[in-house]
């Protein structure tokens, strides 16, 4: 191998190990960081399909017994009834709050670190609120997207009582995966970059599984991405990297028909 070679092969080692450590979702004491970075609170009723899921992650309302996550914020494909989700209030503590347990957890088949970050929680009662509609076409997936989450607001920082919002660019596959930024370390066929050139804002730990979403043609919002990973938290370069939600569409589907 040339020099240039092995240099690129290191590199490129380099960002998948930073990626696999970033991807952890964080519910241990130590480093919580914050949730969304340089966002704002959200309005009551704003985003109703957004929930909180117990182990520390986001999720969205597939309907309303099925909530779409990561996968890597959830155990292996079976029944589980050790995850909590609340949803219907933009505080945690409120006591609106509606909560249901689950039932079995659905994980991406082949799901191994990298990429197929999504995953589906059955309820053990429904929620009946407002769902998300999932994009089953790429033609939603350009434009700027809203993500929204209880993680942390400052990269290490706490998780946060008030559910937080915040406006993200896309970025390019092309630029996503340039030297300078994630250096080929993005699956673009899985996943789908958002964030500032010059950093600034960005989901972070904690906001893990909830979705990226905007509007479609018709004014309705559209889920294009859930929160998977990133280096640290709105630095510059290294943009949120979100599952591409059109790729998994129709496995998403099928699998909620299962459940
Ligand atoms: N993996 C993190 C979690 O489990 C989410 C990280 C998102 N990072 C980012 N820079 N956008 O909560």
């Amino acid at each position: 191998m040339s020099i240039l070679g092995a240099i690129k092969r290191l590199a490129a080692v380099g960002a998948v190990v930073l990626a696999a450590v970033s991807l952890q979702p964080t519910t241990t004491a130590s480093a919580a960081p914050a949730p969304v970075v340089g966002g704002t609170r959200a309005a009551q009723g704003e985003f109703p399909f957004m929930v909180r899921l117990s182990m520390g992650c986001g999720g969205s309302l597939y309907s309303s017994t099925v909530v779409l996550t990561a996968a890597h914020c959830v155990g292996a494909t079976g029944n589980n009834t050790s995850i909590t989700a609340t949803a219907g209030v933009v505080d945690l503590q409120s006591s609106s709050a509606v909560t249901s347990r689950s039932t079995k957890i659905y994980r991406a088949p082949g799901y191994n670190g990298y990429g197929k970050d999504w995953a589906l929680i059955k309820l053990a009662t429904p929620i009946n609120l407002p769902t998300l509609n999932i994009a089953t076409t790429t033609a939603y997936n350009t434009g700027t997207f809203t993500v929204a989450g209880w993680g942390a607001a400052v990269e290490g920082g706490a998780q946060q009582r008030y559910l937080l919002k915040a406006s993200v660019p896309y970025v390019s596959d092309a630029t996503c995966n340039s030297a300078s930024w994630y250096n080929g370390a993005v699956i673009t066929t899985d996943e789908i970059c958002a964030g500032y050139a010059a950093g600034g804002t960005d989901t972070c730990q904690g906001d893990s599984g909830g979705p990226m979403f905007r509007t479609d043609n018709s004014g309705n919002f559209i889920q294009v991405g859930i929160v998977s990973w990133g280096d640290g938290c709105a630095q510059p370069r290294s943009p949120g990297v979100y599952t591409k939600v059109s790729t998994f569409a129709s496995a998403i589907a099928a699998a909620a028909a299962t459940l």
